[in-house]
């Protein structure tokens, strides 16, 4: 199985949106990561309904939504008729997990479960069956440009390890700070899918850069 790259749209210029989904489009990305955020779970708001309406209408991979959202349940089939592929949703925000996790599947959107960098790994060990991804964050979720917390590697593991003893067939996504310095080292880790956002968009050839990652993890 290749392993995966996912642009952060959240790191894209707004202004001209439009091109810099065209670009990931034309590159050697794998998926879209959209980051939603509600200025209650995390400390910013990034953008909404219209603006993924937006980016739906022109991407032609898999688009990636991580909820940074409290009560994710209210909005799943909206994410799903926004053209959603992927819908995480924060351990840390759903007093109902295994509930959330079904009602996202229903829709046939594959199911994701992102934690918060304080978050063990063995809070997942009675739904890691009926998951499809796993979300390390490997920043505190809200923001762009933030630096790589080393405490991620162990994490990385250690998922590995339950998911390999449950059998499962979910997928470990790696989110925040990701780079060129730490991708080879968290897919010796378990990881399968990167999240990049600042590394891809403030590069001065996105294309290349992607390119390049993605050549240095498969
Ligand atoms: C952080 C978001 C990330 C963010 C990653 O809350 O979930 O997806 O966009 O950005 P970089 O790669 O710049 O850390
Ligand atoms: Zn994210």
């Amino acid at each position: 199985m290749s392993n995966l790259i996912a642009p952060s749209v959240l790191a894209a210029d707004f202004a001209n949106l439009q091109r810099d989904i065209e670009m990931v489009n034309n590159s050697d990305a794998d998926w879209f990561h959209i980051d939603i955020m509600d200025g209650v779970f995390v400390p910013n708001i990034s953008f909404g309904m219209p603006v993924l309406q937006a980016i739906s209408k022109y991407a032609t991979k898999t688009i990636d939504v991580h909820l940074m959202i409290v009560d994710p349940d209210r909005y799943i089939t909206t994410f799903a008729d926004l053209g959603a592929n992927v819908l995480t949703v924060h351990y840390e925000a759903c007093t109902h997990l295994h509930r959330t996790i079904q009602a996202i599947k229903t829709t046939g959107m594959k199911a994701g479960v992102a934690l918060n960098p304080h978050t063990p790994i063995a809070v997942l060990e009675d739904v890691i069956a009926d998951l499809d991804l796993v979300c390390v964050m490997s920043v505190n979720p809200g923001f762009g440009g933030q630096s790589f917390i080393e405490n991620t590697y162990k994490k990385v593991r250690q998922l590995k390890q339950l998911i390999e003893f449950s059998e499962s067939n979910c997928q470990i996504e790696i989110d925040g700070g990701v780079t060129d310095k730490n991708a080879s080292k968290l897919i010796e880790a378990g990881a399968n899918i990167l999240v990049a956002g600042s590394y891809v968009f403030k590069s001065n050839n996105p294309i290349d850069t992607i390119a390049n990652l993605k050549a240095l993890v498969n």
